[in-house]
């Protein structure tokens, strides 16, 4: 059996059991229908994959926020859509408790830190991160249990609650949407038991994702609730955040 090795440059070459790579089509000339089947079906796959890395470099590359992001030393061009949120909302002050939920690589909490450092950052995701100063960060699982005990001894009362939080997309929209709303749902019920009033919860959604219910649950206990789509986020992603202003604890 034959294990794929590489698309490059339209041409696809495929490593053998003796580790000699062979063209494709002098492979395929050897191979019964169903196996040539089987081998196509991965390699438009691995087409598919390397387009959209490429699509993606490219975008990177002529992306003012990355070049913004590298200038400013923030890990990540994601620090400029708190950034732009809290320009409109201006609820991060000094000497605050702030968590931040799926903080990696740490870009919000870097600018949490660097811009209120009279402020306690606590921060969380599955990921590692490399230490940031000011920031207690632990690795896990948020809707886990001992991820949630973590959280609550840490902290106490809270003034800011940040998710950030996406889950690994699978490319179907409706299973990426469930995962994100989960998310959104995680974090709401922690946001709803650990913050002080008058804090603050903002969160990552999608467009039209957040179901009536959560919304009025949500809208019920902030003074004042806002979607935003801030101009760091893409255009062609679905992204957008919940903001609640001033919660009320009743
Ligand atoms: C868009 S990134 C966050 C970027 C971050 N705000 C920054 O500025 O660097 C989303 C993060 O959510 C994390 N995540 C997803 N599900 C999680 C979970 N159940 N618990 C903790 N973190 C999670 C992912 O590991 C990923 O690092």
């Amino acid at each position: 059996m034959a294990h794929l090795l590489d698309v490059c440059a339209g041409h696809v070459y495929l490593y053998t059991p003796l580790q000699t790579s062979v063209h494709l089509h002098h492979y395929l000339s050897f191979c019964c229908p169903r196996k040539k089947l089987f081998i196509m079906k991965i390699i438009n796959k691995k087409i598919a994959a390397k387009k959209s890395s490429v699509a993606w470099l490219q975008r990177q590359a002529h992306d003012p926020y990355v070049a913004r992001a590298q200038k400013d030393g923030y890990r990540a061009r994601a620090a400029y859509k708190l950034v732009e949120i809290n320009e409109k909302f201006r609820f991060l002050k000094n000497g605050q408790v702030v968590v931040d939920l799926g903080a990696a690589p740490g870009s919000w909490s870097q600018y949490v830190a660097r811009e209120f450092p009279k402020s306690r950052v606590i921060a969380m995701d599955l990921l590692e991160i490399k230490p940031i100063p000011g920031v207690e960060f632990y690795m896990g699982d948020f809707t886990t249990d001992e991820a949630l005990e973590w959280l609550n001894q840490k902290c106490g009362v809270v003034d800011v609650v940040l998710s950030d939080m996406a889950p690994n997309t699978t490319g179907h929209q409706k299973t990426d949407h469930l995962r994100q709303m989960v998310l959104l749902e995680y974090a709401w019920d922690f946001a709803r038991c650990a913050l002080k009033p008058g804090g603050t919860f903002v969160a990552k959604s999608f467009t039209g994702g957040t179901t009536d219910e959560l919304l009025r649950d949500i809208k019920k206990h902030f003074q004042s609730v806002h979607h935003i789509k801030p101009p760091a986020s893409r255009k062609d992603s679905v992204e957008m955040f919940i903001v609640g202003l001033g919660f009320k604890n009743d």
